[in-house]
């Protein structure tokens, strides 16, 4: 039977989804029935005008009133207030939930997720995962397992840009971006997600601690930025502790900014007492650089590889990957204890940027 995946939320994401659901359709790897609902009824007649194969329903209750078969899908792609609601409805109903990023606005929402995901037996899985299995963050997880850094004694994550705010210079239609109420928080909440997914993906910590955290709010006079309620950050940075599996700890220097004074930046470095290594993560569907650097003789040496990315276009991974969860295949989906621990790492920031006091994120075991 063919499978039935259902969009909740008909916005610009959704296209995006359905694009690939579409692909993997004429390429004969996956059919899919596709059926679509949104709380702006204008919103859903767009999506079918541009995808006539999708059918559309009028609310979720009426699009999840048929019983659930084993492999259904649904994707939760509205502004991040209403993630939770929807999948715990939608897991509720017996079906797969992946979701949008973030996963939700608060740690008490994802924890209510993952236990509405573990009642239902369903999978819970988080769209964080656009930049999973690179091949330059497969190669450094290589050097890292070899231990060829030698032992680890810090890491670099920082992302700077100087104008590049969602809801302002990108996707201006979106206002939610700009208000806490729908979004949850502003580049933290954005880009977040996938910064951690790398970093996670890169490490396998089973416990971070937020030692200190910032959040800010650079002023800059872009038109739609004066016109809009805007209340959230675009500029933060953390201090991290990683604890891995075997007992090592390091620090971890996090910033990410989608607005900031000062100069944009991209540093995403580990470094050991052997040698350190830097590297391209948001890699477009283009080549990655690596750079590893160390000592010969007392001299410092640094050897450039180009690795080519044959993984699925960044916005197509979220669904071929879930939907090879589902169908129980080895995957680099995002999903349930994992999706929650990312999470609540980037909630922690936030929490620890407001009270000023150190926070804690362990990695639960899977149930
Ligand atoms: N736009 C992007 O490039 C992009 C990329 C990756 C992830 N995302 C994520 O996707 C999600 C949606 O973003 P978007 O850019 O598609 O937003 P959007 O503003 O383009 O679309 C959101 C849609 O959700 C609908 N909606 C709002 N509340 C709803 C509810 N309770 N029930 C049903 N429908 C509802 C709105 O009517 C709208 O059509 C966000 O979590 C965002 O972070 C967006």
């Amino acid at each position: 039977m063919v499978q039935r995946i259902y969009m909740v939320g008909a916005g610009a994401i959704a296209r995006l989804h359905a694009k690939a659901i579409r692909k993997e359709a004429e390429a004969g790897q996956a059919a899919a029935e596709l059926h679509v609902t949104d709380s702006n009824p204008a919103a859903v007649a767009d999506f079918v005008r541009q995808f006539p194969e999708a059918v559309p329903h009028g609310d979720l209750e009426t699009m999840l009133a048929e019983p659930a078969r084993d492999d259904d899908i649904v994707i939760v792609a509205t502004p991040p207030v209403a993630h939770a609601e929807i999948a715990c409805r939608a897991l509720a109903s017996g079906r797969h939930v992946l979701c949008e990023k973030p996963l939700a606005v608060s740690r008490e929402e994802a924890a209510r997720m993952l236990s509405a995901a573990r009642k239902a037996n369903r999978l819970l899985g988080c769209c964080s995962s656009r930049f999973a299995g690179l091949p330059t963050t497969g190669r450094v997880k290589e050097l890292l397992a070899r231990g060829e850094l030698g032992r680890i004694y810090q890491m670099n994550w920082i992302q700077r840009r100087r104008r590049a705010r969602s809801g302002v210079e990108y996707q201006p239609e979106s206002r939610w971006f700009l208000r806490r109420e729908i979004s949850g928080g502003g580049t933290l909440m954005d880009w977040g997600p996938y910064d951690i997914a790398a970093m996670t993906e890169t490490l396998q910590p089973v416990r971070v601690d937020v030692l200190h955290a910032w959040t800010a709010n650079p002023r800059a006079d872009h038109p739609v930025a004066l016109a809009a309620p805007f209340d959230v950050e675009q500029h933060v940075g953390a201090l991290l502790q990683f604890h891995l599996a075997d007992g090592s700890r390091f620090p971890v220097r996090y910033e990410r900014a989608a607005c900031c004074h000062g100069e944009e930046r991209t540093v995403t470095e580990i470094e050991g007492t052997e040698g350190a290594v830097s590297w391209d993560w948001l890699i477009f569907g283009e080549d990655g650089e690596l750079v590893r650097f160390g000592d010969e003789g007392g001299e410092p040496v640094r050897e450039t590889s180009r690795l080519a990315d044959a993984t699925p276009d960044m916005m197509d991974k979220p669904i071929v990957y879930f939907r090879r969860a589902v169908a129980g295949l080895p995957s680099l989906a995002i999903v349930g204890e994992q999706a929650v621990f990312n999470f609540g790492i980037l909630a922690a920031i936030y929490d620890c940027a407001r009270t000023g006091e150190a926070q804690s994120v362990e990695l639960e075991e899977p149930r």
